[in-house]
């Protein structure tokens, strides 16, 4: 139920194929993989063509993270390279319902993303056509940043209106999330969990993880009335 995807943005680029397998061996979930443009956020990181190079080196779910100003324009190049879980900003210049339709058709998992000056009700429009809904919890662009707890009540607020529905959806957080804040965002109902300095700093990266999803499903919507 609770899935940890650790980032590969805070990985040894230079050796992508053993940093995915050591991700496999240390009980990943998901592979979480931080694309940027350089135009949406002021940082470049890698492509469809990265995501299909590593594709071959594990079976783990590859959660695509764009941080991109056009998303729609490249979905087919990402479903094509691999990518199972395909999250695009609402704050990007493409259309957000041609762009789900896009990855459903690629055969995808459609999830949309809100930075953390954007209201929780900005993804309301969309939740019943959307796999997953990614509260960033820093401003994107870099890891290492702290985790900014403005997103907490932002997670609780789709959470209670996914419930209100009846909808199956799960709730990502990206951000400076470690041991501490994993516990916070659980309880307000994320299930999933992009993870890039806790996972990568730790000397044990199999612990890591293992503590983190054990501290989350402890407390997987405590928080909620
Ligand atoms: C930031 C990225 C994150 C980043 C998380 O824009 O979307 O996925 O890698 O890194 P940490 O966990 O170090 O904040
Ligand atoms: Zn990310």
């Amino acid at each position: 139920m609770i899935k940890i995807s650790p980032s590969i943005l805070s990985s040894d680029f230079s050796n992508l194929e053993q940093e995915i397998q050591s991700l496999a061996a240390a009980d990943a979930d998901w592979i979480h993989i931080d694309v940027m443009d350089g135009c949406f956020v002021p940082n470049i990181t890698l492509g469809a063509p990265i995501v299909k190079a590593i594709r071959p080196h594990t079976v783990r779910i590859f959660d695509v993270h764009l941080m991109i100003r056009d998303p729609l324009a490249y979905i087919k190049d990402f479903t094509a390279a691999g990518a199972d879980v395909i999250t695009f900003h609402i704050e990007s210049d493409s259309d957000v319902g041609a762009t789900i339709d896009a990855i459903k058709v690629g055969g995808a998992i459609p999830s949309l993303s809100i930075k953390p000056a954007t209201p929780a009700e900005a993804v309301f429009p969309y939740l019943d056509r959307l796999g997953m809904v990614l509260v960033m919890s820093v401003e994107p662009g870099f890891g290492g940043q702290s985790f900014m707890p403005v997103s907490i009540d932002k997670i609780r607020a789709i959470r209670q209106e996914a419930d209100r529905r009846g909808l199956d959806l799960m709730i990502q957080v990206d951000g400076g999330i470690d041991s501490t804040t994993i516990t916070k965002c659980a309880a307000a109902g994320a299930d999933c969990f992009a993870v890039g300095s806790a996972v990568f700093k730790a000397a044990d990266r199999a612990a890591a993880i293992h503590a983190m999803r054990a501290a989350a499903e402890k407390v997987f919507r405590s928080d909620l009335d």
